[in-house]
């Protein structure tokens, strides 16, 4: 693997021409753009690219952005796609026909892959609604052809055991389906053979006999597949940022843990509110983001510029 220091951020952005590239700070919240058929804008918006710290926002298109990348320069990536069941972004409509949507994410995984070292871990977390269930299937089946599903995950959002819940449950009122409480990280690698640091995110045994009696050399397990991640609790939409898709920092985190590389070169092709670079930041990595909407960038650089801020208080 490249050496972390020797992958400089410019590296990453050289390949870029010149006047594509708009640096500096991110403009405050603007009007969304008008959408084309696609779902995206009609005219696609110039690439800005801006950094704050060790990490990289691009303003624009993922599949323009992820082009002009170097190959073989990531280590881990952590995304969270429009899942096309019509959530309110701002420059983006999250509504397109379910064959352009499929063809549209196997050409997104395609560039994803193309970025990633042969030893990289691809984590897609996606759900399907109780209404359209079948998408996140239907997808994974088409990534068949660029990918091994090495692992898959199943992030537990709210969970009852026995009578007690834990986590948020949203009000349901139909006769037909159940609460839907978990959404899938699907962990594609090139090949399927991805050593992994399990115990990163291990659980201590609950029965302690059996650290001597099974010769563990510490007192953590595997954690297993289903991983509990709730949300914050928030009252107003603002906490969340007005981003009506965001996950819960631990859920990148724990992802980065997992692959286990330190100071990994981690990219989320679909940034929004930067929580995979704020995941990244926190865990010594360097973080790529790429996001369509100019709002949400500046969200993401705020929120990076005051976690490092909080980190350098403390
Ligand atoms: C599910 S959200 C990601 C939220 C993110 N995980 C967070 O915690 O904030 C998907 C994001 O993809 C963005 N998006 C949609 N199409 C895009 C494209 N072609 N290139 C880059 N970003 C895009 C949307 O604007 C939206 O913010």
């Amino acid at each position: 693997m490249m050496p972390f220091d020797s992958l400089q951020a410019d590296s990453l952005v050289h390949h870029l021409p010149d006047h594509e590239l708009e640096p500096g700070p991110e403009p405050g919240p603007e009007p969304g753009p008008d959408l084309g058929p696609t779902g995206t804008p009609a005219v696609e918006p110039a690439v800005r690219r801006s950094a704050v710290g060790r990490h990289l926002l691009y303003r624009g298109d993922c599949l323009t952005v992820m082009e002009r990348l170097p190959p073989d320069s990531i280590d881990v990536v952590v995304t969270s796609p429009p899942y096309n069941l019509g959530l309110s972004y701002r420059s983006y409509a999250d509504r397109r026909a379910e064959e352009d949507y499929l063809d549209w994410m196997v050409a997104v995984a395609a560039g994803i892959r193309r970025l990633m070292r042969a030893d990289a871990s691809f984590f897609l977390n996606i759900t399907g609604s109780s209404s359209m269930p079948w998408l996140p299937f239907e997808l994974i089946v088409r990534l068949r052809s660029l990918f091994r599903l090495q692992n898959h995950i199943t992030w537990v959002k709210s969970i009852s055991i026995g009578d007690q819940s834990v986590g948020h449950f949203k009000p349901i009122t139909s006769r037909r389906y159940l609460h839907r409480n978990h959404e899938h990280v699907f962990h594609l690698t090139r090949d399927g053979a991805v050593p992994l640091q399990r115990l990163a995110v291990g659980v201590p045994f609950k029965d302690k006999s059996n650290i001597a009696r099974r010769g563990h050399a510490q007192d953590l397990r595997c954690r297993g597949d289903s991983w509990f991640i709730p949300y914050d609790t928030v009252r107003r939409r603002a906490q969340k940022f007005d981003h009506p898709g965001t996950f819960p920092v631990m859920l990148p985190r724990m992802c980065m843990r997992l692959h286990g590389k330190p100071m990994p070169v981690v990219l989320d092709p679909f940034m929004g509110t930067g929580t995979t670079l704020l995941a990244a930041e926190q865990e010594g990595g360097r973080g790529v983001g790429i996001e369509l909407d100019a709002s949400y960038v500046a969200v993401a650089r705020t929120r990076l510029q005051a976690s490092m801020k909080a980190a350098r208080a403390a």
